[in-house]
């Protein structure tokens, strides 16, 4: 893209093929899945730092083959399939046919994923496995909640608790909760039909993709036990939300996506085992991202976009 804007913004370009350091894989992409990041960092409300000048390429998940591998990488050869979300919050410039990406960042990709599922999973995978894993140390019999449980990083995050013995709540409208229940949410609740905090409550932990404005994170926190945990993705942790927190004795975080090696590894060891399944709702080829950028702004996805190079 040369400028910020809407979808229309986005064109097919023919650029160089990036170069990469000696700790550097340069990847052959096959596919790269659509996050809401890329339609913020397009539409210019988000403008990370390095930016740089136009044309930018967006993307940060990646899955291919290894072209050429960097003289000081070790473990990765030409030919291998491979996948990850490097760089991220920096410019991965995923949404291409040649992705260069420091190697510690890059995991193989297994052989239950197809390069179109490794393609769809890391960003997505990443933060649900970083918020459920390393942030609120989910485990056997913990109660979890999940907010807007069918979309991209829901769908994984279900699956994810699931595996690790939690008894799952999530919410979506109505028409999705045959999808919530095959994902293994054992109470789906229709976010239409009132207040979560009525028809939730007692919960060890909740991990809400979806507030973006206090009111949605305190009626998240009201489902929470007395020392529960709040995990906040989507909006930002106000000192009002923090000072609501503590007053209830609960535990309120704000997380960040990183690139991260062991959480690729532990998302293929769970994708192998066949308990994490990657839906994609659809893939577009790279001259139809336009399209697959309105879709996703639509907010109803179910599972993740892809685009296929
Ligand atoms: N902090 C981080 O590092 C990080 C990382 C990844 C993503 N994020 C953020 O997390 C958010 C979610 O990302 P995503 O990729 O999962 O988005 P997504 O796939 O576009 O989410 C779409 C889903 O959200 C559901 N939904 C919409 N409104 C809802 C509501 N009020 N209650 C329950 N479900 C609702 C929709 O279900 P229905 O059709 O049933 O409404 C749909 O299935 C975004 O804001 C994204 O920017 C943050």
């Amino acid at each position: 893209m040369r400028e910020h804007g809407g979808p229309e913004v986005l064109e097919l370009q023919d650029l160089e093929r990036p170069s990469y350091e000696a700790d550097e894989l340069l990847i052959r992409v096959a596919a790269a899945g659509l996050n809401p990041v890329d339609t913020q960092v397009r539409s210019g409300d988000w403008v990370p730092d390095e930016m740089g000048e136009p044309p930018m390429v967006l993307g940060w998940d990646v899955a291919g083959m290894v072209e050429e591998a960097g003289d000081s990488t070790s473990g990765f050869a030409p030919g291998d399939r491979v996948f990850g979300m490097p760089r991220f919050p920096g410019l991965a410039r995923a949404d291409a046919e040649y992705v260069a990406a420091p190697a510690s960042q890059i995991a193989p990709t297994p052989d239950s994923l197809s390069d179109e599922q490794a393609g769809a999973l890391p960003l997505a995978g990443l933060t649900a496995w970083q918020a459920l894993v390393d942030t609120a140390a989910v485990g056997e019999g913990d109660r979890v909640l999940i907010q807007a449980a069918a979309g991209g990083v829901g769908h994984l995050a279900v699956q994810i608790a699931r595996a690790r013995g939690a008894h799952m709540v999530g919410t979506a409208s109505a028409a999705k909760h045959d999808f919530l229940r095959e994902l293994g949410v054992d109470e789906p609740v229709d976010y239409s039909a009132g207040p979560v905090q009525e028809a939730v409550s007692e919960v060890d932990v909740v991990i809400d993709t979806v507030s973006e404005d206090d009111a949605g994170l305190l009626a998240s926190l009201d489902t929470l036990r007395e020392d529960g945990r709040l995990v906040v993705i989507a909006g930002d942790l106000t000192d009002p939300v923090k000072d609501a927190a503590a007053r209830q004795g609960k535990r309120a975080t704000e997380m960040l996506v990183h690139p991260d090696q062991a959480g690729l590894m532990a998302l293929a060891a769970l994708a192998e085992k066949r308990r994490l399944r990657v839906v994609i709702e659809e893939s577009f080829p790279l001259e139809r991202a336009a399209e697959a950028h309105e879709r996703l702004e639509s907010g109803r996805v179910s599972g993740k976009l892809l685009l296929t190079v």
